[in-house]
């Protein structure tokens, strides 16, 4: 297949060139001013992937986009009027809400979500290095992309394992729901994801799981806050020693992704008329560090 990744960082460095080893044609669509864009993945031979070339835009079958979610909808924009019609989008990022801002400019694709629990991590521009194991899920957000459960068997070849899930949603809540635990409390303590199982955090993370599954139910997406709460504390043990991507964000003073994770539950919240008092404060302990750093720069 033709396949665009746009925004080759970590995520999209490691699926840009597993995909070219299997046989695809993969070009990169980055923020390099290069023609071509160079990637070593864990210390093999260095792949040259072109970069921002519109012709392999206009060619593309798949375009997979593993940008920050906050980055999606500037960077893609501008690139719609390059696309065939029948092009695929795969949306790969954490968090939710992208697709639904981007909605009328792409519902005539067929569109995909996806999750994925990889780990990788760049050493440079050139080098990434795969730092764990993990497994995608992708599914359909639209009519056509319902159809396109062939995508899964594709990137599963490339990059095992993937698998299609037709309730996608209920999969992207499941893991909205543990974002929302886990990533604003570790940013804000600076913690380890293994610091949250101190009881002292014991009655905020119940509250935040019971209220981001109320939206999730409300929506239509079906969790049980119990089974959830389960689930994030099961994650919490198995992950202890890690840095959740938002206390990482937080840490090195970058943008986080916060709008699209406890800022997604927050935003359904309005719509519902549903109160999620402790979602909210996290939210904007969050928005205040971050707004803290444009003040004093
Ligand atoms: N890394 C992981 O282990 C991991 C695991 C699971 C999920 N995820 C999720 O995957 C998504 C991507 O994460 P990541 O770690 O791969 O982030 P990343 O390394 O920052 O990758 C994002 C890439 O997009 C590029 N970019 C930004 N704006 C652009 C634009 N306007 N046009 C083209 N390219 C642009 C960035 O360029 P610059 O380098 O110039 O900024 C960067 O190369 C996030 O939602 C993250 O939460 C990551």
């Amino acid at each position: 297949m033709n396949i665009t990744i746009l925004g080759p960082g970590a995520i999209g460095s490691l699926y840009a060139y597993k995909l070219h080893q299997a046989g695809h044609r993969v070009s990169v669509w980055g923020r390099s001013p290069q023609d071509t864009v160079v990637i070593e993945l864990d210390g093999g031979s260095a792949i040259h992937f072109p970069n921002c070339d519109v012709t392999s835009l206009k060619a593309s079958d798949l375009v997979i986009v593993t940008l920050k979610a906050w980055q999606v909808e500037l960077a893609l924009k501008p690139l719609l009027k390059h696309l065939n019609s029948d092009a695929i989008l795969l949306f790969l990022h954490n968090g939710m809400g992208t697709v639904e801002h981007l909605a009328t400019a792409i519902n005539h694709h067929p569109v995909l979500l996806g999750t994925s629990t990889h780990g990788a991590l760049r050493l440079s521009s050139s080098q990434v290095r795969h730092t764990g194991l993990g497994q995608t899920f992708i599914g359909p957000w639209n009519d056509k992309g319902s159809r396109c459960s062939f995508i899964a068997d594709v990137l599963d070849h490339a990059f095992k394992p993937v698998a299609w899930n037709s309730e996608i949603q209920t999969a992207l809540w499941s893991k909205l729901v543990i974002n929302c635990a886990i990533n604003p409390l570790t940013a804000i303590n600076n913690c380890q994801n293994g610091g949250l199982a101190h009881k002292d955090y014991q009655q905020q993370i119940a509250m935040v799981v019971r209220e981001a599954t109320e939206c999730a139910n409300q929506v239509g997406v079906v969790l049980k806050a119990e089974e959830m709460l389960d689930t994030v504390y099961k994650v919490i043990h198995a992950t202890a020693q890690n840095y959740s991507s938002m206390h990482q964000d937080i840490y090195n003073k970058r943008q986080s992704e916060i709008d699209y994770i406890t800022g997604y539950v927050v935003s359904i919240s309005k719509r519902y008329g549903i109160a999620v008092p402790t979602n909210l404060a996290l939210y904007h302990q969050i928005k205040q560090i971050e707004s803290s750093w444009n003040q004093h720069d």
